[in-house]
């Protein structure tokens, strides 16, 4: 039985059962370990009150190197013994700074540390996200733009509808992808709150001072209640999987209708050849696989949104070792979908239009509502001229003799002007919303990393 910080007894099975993954995906969590613990030393130097201070502001300075090095290192491992990264630090500032090292943990409990650490990550993660967010919808923005007034047929029930362009189609993926912002901004406010400090739940019979580790940590506020901070740990992990498992499902929808577009039957878009995978048996297939398992990674994503939402619907308050899982599930959450956004970025960048396809696609019924329309400019009420041109495509419909035509797609597409709508889609809207969204990821990232290097100096 190896020797281990918290407990030398525990058996070796129960020891893997519940350490679980952690040596894998707390390495995700190193560097924000790293941080939470120079925060929480640096506050504990400065702490007034005490006869002998916790560590004095020299020692404390001596960790804060120390840390800054640990999250540095590329080999940095977690053993099983340690349990997780929060012990596997506390190892090796043991190992370096002897008695110095086994003092960080003073006036801390490990759950108040993954939740500093989880929400850091988060942060980080949620930001990095929102600039691959803004990085897709860029790219289906300058597919439209290039695409133009292209007409494509605009459907209702997958059936021929009205006019439309392929620049309506992909600015309007673009703009719901864009809107999925506000729901990764929501997680990112509640991940955006410091547990520092709550200790095990309970607090700790130490004058804290908890607004420090806030400031130092970047943190827009504190968790004020100690107990409420232990049980908001899962709560974060579960929002950003709702935000995360929306965001998914509206980019499957465009994966389906890429997939669709692209069919032979369609071909109003082609693929890149090394972007479609074959088959072993049929020579002729190019197929979207890549498409495809957008589906199918939605249907995870969703899937470990509703593991977490089950994890906690009847967890107790306080620390509970299941909340262990939340961790697994969001990270699952957020590499799914950040590996998606860049992967549906690079087959959007590489997507071609077929225009002749996108045109040769107009029937005479994507006329029907314009055709009406021109009847009302002539003076017919609206319900008269509906039931006229109805009539019509009823013995159309039987394969009756009726009188109805095609018109030029590009000609009704250009009658298209008010805002939104084929030649109403304002360029400098999405170009503006995009730049912006991906400038506000980008300085809270700074700041966030200029905290990190405050804290390791
Ligand atoms: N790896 C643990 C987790 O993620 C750290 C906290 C352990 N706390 C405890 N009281 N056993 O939850």
């Amino acid at each position: 039985m190896k020797k281990t910080i918290t407990d030398s007894t525990i058996d070796q099975d129960v020891l893997t059962y519940t350490v679980g993954e952690d040596p894998v995906l707390d390495l995700a969590l190193a560097k924000w370990d790293c941080m939470g613990t120079a925060a929480h030393v640096t506050m504990l130097s400065e702490m007034k009150g005490l006869k002998k201070p916790v560590v004095t502001k020299s020692e404390a300075a001596k960790v804060r190197k120390e840390l800054g090095k640990i999250a540095a290192s590329k080999d940095f491992k977690i053993l099983v013994e340690d349990q997780d990264v929060h012990m596997a630090v506390e190892r090796l500032l043991t190992e370096k700074l002897g008695d110095l090292g086994k003092k960080i943990h003073t006036g801390r409990s490990r759950n108040d540390q993954v939740a500093v650490d989880v929400r850091l990550h988060m942060k980080s993660e949620i930001l990095e996200t929102e600039k691959e967010v803004c990085a897709l919808a860029a790219e289906l923005c300058s597919f439209g733009f290039d695409a133009g007034a292209i007409p494509l047929v605009g459907r209702t029930h997958l059936q021929p509808a009205m006019p439309s362009t392929v620049e309506m189609w992909a600015t309007g993926h673009a703009e719901m992808i864009v809107d999925q912002l506000a729901n990764l901004e929501a997680a990112y406010a509640l991940a955006d709150a410091n547990p520092l400090g709550s200790a095990a739940g309970y607090g700790v019979p130490l004058p804290l001072d908890r607004q420090r580790t806030t400031k130092l940590l970047g943190f827009a506020r504190t968790l004020h209640n100690c107990f409420g901070a232990s049980m908001a740990r899962g709560e974060c992990e579960a929002s950003l999987l709702s935000a995360l498992a929306q965001l998914m499902c509206v980019l499957s929808r465009l994966a389906e209708d890429m997939i669709l577009f692209s069919m032979p039957e369609f071909q109003y878009f082609k693929l890149p050849r090394e972007y479609c995978t074959g088959s072993s048996i049929m020579p002729q297939k190019f197929n979207p696989d890549v498409l495809e398992l957008v589906r199918g990674k939605t249907a995870q994503v969703i899937g470990w949104q509703t593991a977490a939402l089950t994890l906690l619907h009847a967890m107790p308050g306080g620390y509970n070792r299941d909340l262990q899982d939340a961790k697994l599930l969001y990270m699952k959450g957020l590499e799914t979908t950040r590996t998606t956004l860049r992967i549906l970025a690079k087959v959007v960048a590489g997507m071609k239009v077929n225009p002749d396809a996108c045109r040769a696609a107009f029937t005479p019924g994507v006329f029907a509502t314009d055709v009406a329309l021109r009847k009302v400019a002539e003076g017919t009420p609206w319900r008269d001229a509906y039931h006229d041109v109805r009539d019509q495509f009823a013995l159309l419909y039987d394969g009756k003799p009726c009188e109805v035509s095609n018109l030029d797609p590009d000609e009704q597409v250009a009658l298209k002007t008010h805002e939104g709508t084929c030649l109403g889609i304002d360029h400098d809207l999405y170009q503006k919303r995009i730049s912006e969204a991906t400038a506000a990821a980008e300085a809270r990232l700074a700041a966030l990393e200029k905290c990190c290097k405050a804290l390791f100096k």
